[in-house]
């Protein structure tokens, strides 16, 4: 144990292993180690099961830390803590004969932590690198019968310093474990080398092979069987590969004693003139940061959910994968080739803990450490180098800067010189071949597009991408078009990756009545931990797509689509690298707009309802782009008819002559009415935006002016002829700021109409969240139907994929529901009825923000938890004149000002009725 122990503080990369190459689809024989070993903590724990893969504290061994920058052990590299789980896995299994046939090697393709593997009591060596692959050889030790692997694994070790990505720290043998025979005269490793010229559309293949046969190579699609290894082969006319045209080429490349096959693609990436070009061609990525991530099994995704998700992302015009911040599974990579999106391959480095330390010590400058970022980088590139997807290597991500990290640019750029090297944190771009930054504002983006940002004459030449970008926590992200408006603009821009794909919530089982519980940090007793910051993706932990997901496929949309109603046309961007329009069905003949052109044709559109052009994709169906144009439409009005009588009452309605606020609806009795400006903050309110880093988070600002405590005063009720005018001030306690508010109520018999005004006084010291009125049923609601902007939820900058049509929501698809509660679900309305069983109440306006949800504000913002809420008993109901933006100031620029809310006068004007 000891030795175990002392070498856990070693900063050397792993011992022991073969060298690094490809993952291969060989037709020699494998032997599956998945599936049920034992396992036991170290000393003295007793026998349990265990599933590989998988990781022990989702299976009972340990709990989950979820900590981002801050390293949850003291920082003193290369040590480890003392208290550092170390737990034995056991597997014995019988070798199959057809493996022992050859020489083996062992395969472990991710083992989370530090790990000593012997088999039959032969140490075979040393694995660091919790996400790459080690392979061991097991020639000698191998036997007929029953073999024993052992696999003693410690969490923490030197390497946790440079393993230091924002998701779960979670240790175990999570990916899969292959015994491989390795025949004589096999293939020891292929490196496959393509290009496609598009001036002439020819390509070429190389194919370098490590073996001491002859090696053949064949490409029967091509007519070739016979092409040698080693030599440049020219292909007069080949398919590019392309996201947007995934062709595929398979590929045999054999020896007599083993044959692999690949499916290749010919293509071309480099950069041109501060642009990034594929195949000739400008190339603008519509990216996603994918974490691997299951809510039940951690970082073990199988490859039906992987699909599944490169599907999803598809279907949502995302063309474009960072594997944050390691490599992925490796099949992974198969389908992101057949399916079509471009990969940027992702190091399994981070080391972001020393920043908080002022980066004393940062391994990345630390010459001891040089061997160990070689080997990952290594492992990474040598693993993956066949993809036709992959078009970029990361080094890592925050890891700081130094001589490791230009090292290992050095070695990848000589490796491997058809991909371009990327790391946003060489923020003098002197190793990489993009310039790359995170969550940049839209503002600088732009003078970098524009070239006028002080650069110097190197990185001028660089196109510039977001590696990270519209941090999509809670409620948002907002400000998405803004972004992609530049990208569109300006050539230098290429894109980015959007934070982040899957939220990292874990299953944490359900409540006794059902419902599911997922968890964050702290909620496993970590001291060290940062709570809901893990729950920021554009799909939920399970999958299912949060709101803001509908708004990237709008934004994101490879056809852009203007309609100019005064002067009858539509404006049509083809935004596609290749394609043209033909495989789009439009309902009517699309002109010829080939890739990259625009076409502006006549089209009439009714002056009085709303139309739309959708854009399908032929094969599928898909819905790719779209547009609407939605005049502009009357204010909602009544006849008034009634009058009001001396005891207030007016048509359906009672008011209460203290507060002047109505009580009564018909059948319905009204609670709390009364002015707000005021929402249960955001996870972007929470945030401190990146332009105003020294001003308190928005929510800090709404606390400190105790914008939710608003206490209202009546001034008086009149009459004045039909309508019941009330004037009321509402200001919070302490400040000598408030609103001025005049209702001005009418009906027509049936329908109580509401003209408000808000009217700011005194000094404001914040903007405000909302201006409206808030309402509360005593009854719950089940579902809420209207006419308006849906599906999804609109603050002014997100919605951009909500259209005007007739909608039905369940109550909570309505109030939209997030791991951690908070301010959600805003639909902008024309007409819409809340169902409260029976019974309901209908509200008409035109593009009133609508909020519906079962519980207040105050009880959303003090909840930690979905699953904590309480149950259903009444229905809140907000009416706005305006809203703010939500921004996403959780990590990013905040709101920006064109969608801020400034103390100013408002108007809300709303009809309601006893449905
Ligand atoms: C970035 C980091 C990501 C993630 C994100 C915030 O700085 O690279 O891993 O932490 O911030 O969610």
């Amino acid at each position: 144990m000891t030795s175990f122990r002392t070498e856990l503080a070693s900063p050397q990369p792993g011992r022991g292993s073969l060298p690094a190459r490809a993952h291969l689809r060989s037709d020699a024989p494998r032997q599956s180690l998945d599936g049920t070993w034992r396992v036991r903590a170290l000393p003295g724990g007793d026998w349990s099961e265990v599933r590989v893969p998988g990781h022990l504290p989702l299976q009972g061994h340990g709990s989950p830390i979820y900590a981002n920058v801050q390293f949850p052990f003291p920082v003193d590299p290369p040590h480890p803590p003392d208290d550092n789980p170390v737990h034995e896995h056991r597997r014995e299994f019988e070798a199959d004969p057809a493996v022992l046939a050859h020489p083996s090697a062992l395969r472990f393709e991710g083992v989370d932590g530090a790990a000593t593997v012997w088999l039959n009591d032969v140490e075979l060596g040393t694995v660091r690198g919790s996400r790459l692959t080690h392979e061991f050889d097991t020639t000698d030790v191998l036997r007929a019968g029953v073999n024993v692997l052992v696999v003693r694994l410690a969490q923490w070790s030197a390497h946790s310093y440079l393993e230091d990505q924002d998701m779960w720290w979670m240790p175990g043998i999570f990916r899969s474990v292959t015994l491989l025979a390795r025949p004589s005269g096999g293939l020891r490793d292929v490196f496959v080398h393509t290009t496609y010229d598009h001036r002439d559309g020819s390509g070429t293949l190389r194919v370098e092979a490590g073996s001491d046969a002859v090696v053949t190579v064949s490409v029967p699609s091509l007519g070739r069987d016979d092409l040698g290894a080693g030599q440049t082969h020219h292909f007069r006319s080949v398919r590019p590969w392309t996201a947007e045209t995934p062709s595929l080429y398979d590929v045999r490349v054999h020896t007599p004693a083993e044959a692999v096959t690949l499916r290749i693609g010919f293509r071309s990436v480099h950069v041109d003139d501060a642009t990034l070009m594929l195949n000739g061609r400008p190339l603008l990525l519509r990216g996603v940061n994918r974490h691997e991530h299951h809510p039940l099994h951690g970082r073990t995704v199988d490859l039906d959910t992987a699909r599944a998700e490169l599907l999803l992302m598809k279907e949502h015009n995302i063309n474009a994968v960072r594997t944050s911040h390691y490599p992925p599974q490796a099949d992974f990579l198969d389908l992101t080739d057949e399916l079509g999106l471009y990969v940027m391959v992702e190091n399994d480095l981070e080391t972001h803990g020393f920043e908080l330390n002022d980066w004393r010590g940062n391994p990345s400058d630390d010459p001891q450490w040089h061997d160990a970022y070689l080997d990952r980088m290594r492992r990474t590139v040598e693993r993956d180098k066949n993809h036709a997807s992959v078009l970029f290597w990361s080094l890592g991500n925050e890891a700081g800067t130094g001589v490791n990290l230009d090292a290992i640019a050095e070695w990848t750029r000589q490796r491997d010189p058809e991909r371009l090297v990327h790391y946003e944190g060489d923020r003098r771009s002197l190793h990489v071949d993009v310039y790359s930054r995170m969550y940049a504002t839209t503002g600088e983006v732009e003078r970098i597009g524009a070239f006028t940002e002080p650069e110097d004459d190197h990185r001028r030449e660089l196109p510039f991408l977001l590696c990270e970008y519209a941090h999509a926590m809670g409620n948002g992200p907002g400000g998405l078009s803004e972004y992609q408006e530049l990208f569109h603009r300006y050539p230098r821009l290429a894109g980015g990756f959007i934070w982040e794909w899957v939220e990292h919530a874990l299953h944490g089982g359900t409540t006794d009545d059902g419902r599911t519980i997922q968890l964050y940090g702290g909620d496993f007793g970590e001291t060290v931990h940062d709570g809901s910051f893990v729950i920021d993706g554009l799909v939920h932990a399970d999958r299912t797509p949060g709101p803001g997901l509908a708004d990237v496929a709008r934004v994101f949309a490879p056809v852009g689509l203007t309609i100019d109603a005064e002067r009858s046309t539509l404006t049509i961007v083809n935004r596609y690298h290749s394609l043209d329009l033909s495989h789009l069905d439009a309902g009517f003949p699309l002109p010829d707009v080939p890739a990259g052109a625009t076409a502006t044709i006549p089209l009439k559109v009714p002056s009085t309802t709303p139309s739309t052009i959708s854009l399908r994709d032929r094969a599928d169906g898909r819905e790719v782009a779209w547009t609407q144009h939605v005049p502009p439409r009357p204010p909602a009005t009544i006849v008034p008819s009634a009058v009001p009588s001396p005891d207030l009452r007016l048509g359906p309605a009672v008011f209460d002559p203290r507060t002047g606020m109505p009580v009564r609806l018909g059948d319905l009795d009204l609670h709390d009415v009364a002015v707000s400006l005021w929402r249960a903050p955001t996870e972007n309110d929470r945030g401190i935006g990146w332009e105003e880093r020294d001003l308190p988070s928005m929510a800090d600002r709404w606390s400190a002016a105790r914008l939710a405590d608003l206490r209202t005063r009546l001034i008086d009720v009149t009459a004045d002829g039909a309508a019941l005018v009330v004037r009321t001030r509402s200001g919070p306690p302490v400040i000598d700021a408030g609103v001025d508010a005049i209702w001005r109520w009418t009906s027509d018999g049936a329908a109580l109409a509401l003209d408000l005004t808000i009217e700011p006084y005194g000094q404001w010291p914040c903007e405000w969240a909302r201006a409206g009125v808030d309402l509360r049923l005593d009854r719950p609601t089940t579902r809420v139907t209207w006419a308006g902007w849906g599906p999804g939820p609109q603050y002014p900058d997100t919605g951009q994929g909500a259209r005007y049509g007739t909608f039905t929501a369940g109550r909570d698809e309505f109030a939209v529901r997030t791991v951690r509660p908070q301010e959600h679900g805003a639909r902008r309305i024309d007409d819409a009825t809340v169902d409260l069983g029976g019974i309901g109440v209908r509200v008409r306006g035109v593009d009133v923000p609508l909020t519906v949800r079962p519980w207040s504000r105050g009880v959303i913002a003090m909840t930690g938890h979905d699953h904590e809420l309480p149950i259903a008993t009444s229905t809140w109901i907000s009416l706005d004149a305006a809203t703010s933006g939500v921004g996403t100031a959780s990590c990013g620029q905040g709101v920006l000002p064109a969608y801020r809310l400034q103390p100013s006068a408002q108007r809300l004007r709303v009809i309601l009725q006893q449905h």
